[in-house]
């Protein structure tokens, strides 16, 4: 199959888009977190073909998107309608996914069986008029290979889907860069956050009025997985990747691509490596912007053998970040 990428802002290409989809035919889609990979929910063959084409094991549920959170009434039941709507209005359109009880139109194939979907309603204009356009739920895991980094621009999801789908539509570079924070609220007096995000767990615990939220339990609950989480190895690239100091003098070569996170004023790069400033360490949604895009960018080029994240803190005391740097490095 031939892959397009079009831009999403042409109207003419919007029939395209929308018409492939209602043919069953998963497209890519630009969300303001990554790439989405994005069929109807309601089509159990164009969900199949998702899975298929992620080599995505059919235990790990996909996030359904929606244009309005009137739309919960008929894909959710017994929420808390009160708290959805604070959240909604604070949070949506937006990197916050909430995992409500499903109504049983819900397919299981879109919830790997469990009884709860993930939804939320994303921020790019774009895929929000392709959803308008089809007026049913779009699931949309991150468009990429399963346990890969997620793509964050349309040539990130041609390196790796290509071929497999008519369509990638272009909204350009992701805003936010990473995936989205997950909230489960199908128990409403246990909130949990089953994975870190751009959104912080203080902004989301103020708006239900409590201290604070419970974190992923370590252990699945139940043969589904219930976050990304539960897999030890996520969101990595393919080339070996390490985290060094420029103190160790490691031998480095212009086979390696060195990621730094320093002010401007302080990235002076020197010896024969690739070297890379993801953004100030004070500046925590550039280097979210940047993370993904870099080590995807990285693996397409074959110039590369290996990647360096050299000097970068332990923590960015920023959860979301956090976890996918940490994944990033874990090739177990
Ligand atoms: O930002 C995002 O969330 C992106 C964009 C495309 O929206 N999507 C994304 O999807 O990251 P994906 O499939 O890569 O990750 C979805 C994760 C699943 O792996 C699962 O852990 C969690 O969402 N999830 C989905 N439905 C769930 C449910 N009913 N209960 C618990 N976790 C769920
Ligand atoms: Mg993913």
């Amino acid at each position: 199959m031939n892959t397009q990428i079009l831009s999403g802002s042409d109207e003419s290409h919007l029939d395209l888009f929308v018409d492939s989809l209602r043919q069953g035919l998963p497209i890519a889609v630009p969300t303001e977190t990554v790439y989405g990979l994005a069929a109807p929910a309601t089509d159990e063959s164009a969900l199949e073909q998702i899975y298929k084409i992620k080599g995505r094991p059919l235990n790990d549920p996909l996030i359904l998107h929606i244009a309005d959170p009137s739309w919960l009434s008929t894909w959710a039941t017994d929420f808390d309608p009160g708290i959805v709507a604070k959240l909604a209005e604070m949070f949506w359109p937006g990197p916050l996914t909430l995992v409500l009880k499903k109504q049983d139109q819900v397919p299981d194939l879109a919830t790997a069986g469990l009884p709860t979907a993930g939804f939320r309603i994303p921020r790019h204009p774009d895929f929000l008029e392709i959803i308008q356009r089809c007026r049913v739920p779009l699931a949309a895991p991150s468009a990429n290979p399963f346990s890969y980094i997620s793509p964050t621009r349309a040539e990130h999801v041609l390196a790796t889907l290509g071929g497999q789908i008519p369509y990638i539509v272009d909204g350009g570079p992701c805003e936010e860069g990473i995936e989205s924070t997950i909230l489960d609220l199908s128990n409403p007096e246990h909130p949990k956050i089953l994975r870190p995000g751009p959104i912080a767990s203080e902004d989301i615990a103020k708006v239900l009025n409590t201290e604070s939220l419970a974190a992923l339990p370590k252990k699945p609950e139940s043969h589904a997985q219930l976050a990304p989480g539960n897999f030890s190895k996520h969101y990595a690239p393919r080339k070996p990747i390490s985290a060094t100091s420029v103190g160790d003098r490691h031998p480095f070569t212009q086979k390696d691509a060195l990621l730094f996170c320093r002010p401007a004023q302080k990235f002076n790069p020197q010896g024969p490596a690739k070297s890379f400033n993801l953004g100030d360490p004070s500046d925590i949604r550039a280097i979210r912007r940047n993370l993904y895009h870099t080590l995807n960018s990285l693996d397409a080029d074959t110039s590369v053998e290996r990647i360096f994240l050299v000097d970068w803190p332990n923590t960015f005391n920023d959860p979301g970040l956090d976890d996918r740097v940490r994944r990033a490095l874990s090739q177990g």
